[in-house]
């Protein structure tokens, strides 16, 4: 929900900004007939079913149903939080976000994080140059094998010895911004020099980390020694999320001018060196296993993914944990491989003896992940005997059981029938599936298959689509009182658009975020009108509405003749409006 800023001001950003210069920004656009089309940055295709609209200010994706306004948009491809989203916006027109109640909202101050990180990879670089020990490093990193060109690419610095280097060089007054960036470590408020504030990079090799935008978001920094821990990070911030973030995602998108695949390997050095040996599409994660929230970015990018492992139990095992966070986001169209280096290699090491023609041939030879998973679990069990197939099937149910529908289940449901000698109608059944392959699904309120949409549903889908039109709806009072599934939501929406004659489709559908109703909208919001345009809509609005209120009347006048038929009969009053309520009926024939 809103939070603490007022809705007023996101009724404005929402008529403010323009969704397609946002999409634009991290998506190229092009013209497609009245709106903007690109392949959907939320699921991989070949041609754009991807669609924005300047006159909605929605995008949506026939292909694979993603949809939302501008703040939506940078939720679900920045993963933003809603006030960031909302700050972003807002900096982009370079207006400020009030804030009511007196509680302040907790202000992400990202710019002056983005700000202060960007000086300080800066300073790192320059520190090649111009300290003292700068020579040092440039040493350390040709004898790794690295070259200047690389070592720019990738924006590569030092982080100078002492405790307090980075404040001085970017000024005191960026004091808090550096403490929120990771840069500094306060002391705890107890104990002895309680309240200091000291480098948390120091002599080390710092590795920028950049998010898709290219902005630096953090750090990796390595010692030059043998000293622990090898690697430090920055910590999580407001614009750093380990369990999201790729090492080498910018550089790669930048290097290559169409991205087929990405290698996942383990270590900043192994994706510096592979790029340094020409393979420029490798990528690492922070430390931290492969979530399936990084194989949801890397599938916006590339249909296939090749992870890289150590061949090594460890490895292996490291393989496994992929394996099951890429099954829920595997599917048509989107491969994954897996390729094994020999024992005690690392790519960084096994590139630089071999060569990158030698190393692409590896990447080739990567099975695919059917050929892991069932050569894993096939490990697992004794297939000579008979419960080696019962074993294999409950290994092999769960994991199954977590993959998107689709033609490549079935090729993996198919292959386990093979290998447990059963038919695959036999296994469909045994993994609890009926072979109709339509899953049930929530409908909203009035939204069954083959029927009409109702009456109501009718008017929300076109006040979404126009909100204009909630000018024409007329009195509306007697419609309280007419009961159908969704009437609550009409109502409050043509109020609202009483109130605020101005709010656009977008606004609405933020007036709802992260409600039940929001969810219905967004639904309805998705739906292509096969209107020839405004004045087709209006027609059908101002009919729908008629509508309503000729049931709304039918549902009272049979109310007032139940009443007269029993024993008080009806009251004066009651007897004027039940006359009232003919002439009106009859003069709607
Ligand atoms: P080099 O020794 O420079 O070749 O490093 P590497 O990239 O081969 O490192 P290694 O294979 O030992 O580790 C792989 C990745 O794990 C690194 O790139 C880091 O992201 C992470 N890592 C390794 N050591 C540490 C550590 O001591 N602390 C933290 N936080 N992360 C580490
Ligand atoms: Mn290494």
């Amino acid at each position: 929900m809103a939070g603490r800023i007022p809705e007023q001001f996101i009724d404005e950003l929402m008529a403010r900004v323009d969704i397609v210069d946002i999409v634009d920004s991290y998506v190229p656009l092009r013209k497609g007939g009245r709106d903007y089309i690109a392949c959907c940055p939320f699921h991989n295709e070949k041609t754009p079913s991807f669609t924005v609209s300047r006159d909605k200010q929605f995008f949506h994706c026939f292909g694979c149903g993603a949809h939302g306004t501008a703040i939506g948009f940078l939720m679900d491809y920045e993963h933003m939080e809603f006030v960031e989203a909302v700050h972003e916006l807002a900096s982009r027109l370079g207006i400020d976000v009030p804030v009511t109640g007196g509680v302040s909202v907790k202000q992400p101050h990202t710019q002056d994080i983005y700000q202060v990180l960007d000086q300080a990879a800066k300073f790192y670089r320059r520190q090649l140059k111009e300290h003292d020990q700068g020579q040092k490093v440039i040493d350390y990193l040709r004898q790794r094998g690295l070259n200047g060109d690389v070592a720019a690419d990738y924006g590569l610095g030092f982080a100078p010895p002492g405790w307090d280097s980075i404040t001085p060089a970017l000024g005191a007054a960026y004091g808090q911004s550096l403490l929120d960036a990771g840069l500094l470590i306060e002391k705890p408020a107890s104990g002895g020099g309680a309240g200091r504030r000291y480098d948390r990079f120091r002599d080390r090799v710092m590795f920028p980390i950049r998010d898709t935008r290219g902005r630096v978001i953090g750090f990796g920094g390595r010692v030059l020694g043998d000293d622990t821990p090898k690697y430090l990070n920055s910590p999580e911030t407001a614009v750093f999320h380990k369990g999201r973030e790729l090492y080498g995602l910018y550089e790669a998108r930048k290097a290559m001018r169409k991205l087929d695949r990405l290698l996942v390997v383990e270590g900043y050095m192994d994706v510096i060196m592979l790029a340094r040996h020409g393979i420029r599409y490798a990528v690492a994660t922070l430390g931290t296993a492969t979530t399936t929230e990084h194989l949801e970015r890397m599938f916006r990018q590339v249909p296939e993914v090749v992870f890289c492992f150590d061949g090594d139990r460890a490895g292996r095992e490291a393989a496994w944990r992929a394996l099951e966070n890429v099954l829920p986001v595997i599917g048509d169209g989107r491969q994954a491989r897996f390729m094994f280096l020999p024992d005690g290699e690392d790519p960084d090491s096994l590139v630089q003896q071999e060569n990158r023609d030698l190393f692409e041939q590896r990447i080739g030879n990567a099975v695919p992940l059917s050929t892991f998973f069932f050569d894993a679990l096939s490990g697992r069990v004794d297939m000579q005997s008979i419960d080696g197939y019962v074993r294999l099937l409950e290994l092999a149910r769960p994991m199954l059981a977590r993959m998107p529908r689709g033609v490549f289940r079935q090729e993996m449901i198919a292959r386990l029938a093979e290998r447990t000698r059963m038919s695959t109608q036999e296994l469909l059944t045994e993994l609890g599936e009926t072979t109709s392959p339509a899953r049930k699904r929530v409908k909203p309120p009035g939204s069954g298959n083959n029927r009409q949409p109702s009456l109501v549903r009718t008017a929300v889908t076109l006040l979404i689509h126009y909100p204009a039109l909630a000018q024409q709806a007329g009195d509306v009072d007697v419609l309280h009182d007419l009961d159908r599934p969704g009437m609550g939501l009409l109502l409050k929406l043509l109020e609202l658009l009483q109130q605020r004659p101005h709010l656009n489709g977008a606004a609405l559908l933020e007036h709802w975020r992260g409600s039940e109703e929001g969810h219905y909208l967004h639904k309805l919001a998705a739906q292509e009108l096969l209107l020839a345009g405004e004045s087709e809509a209006e027609r059908e609005f101002v009919a729908a509405l008629d509508r309503m209120r000729g049931q709304a009347r039918n549902q009272r006048l049979e109310v007032l003749h139940n009443k007269s038929a029993a024993a008080g009969g009806l009251t004066d009053d009651e007897k004027n409006e039940l006359k009232q309520l003919h002439s009106e009926s009859l003069g709607n024939i």
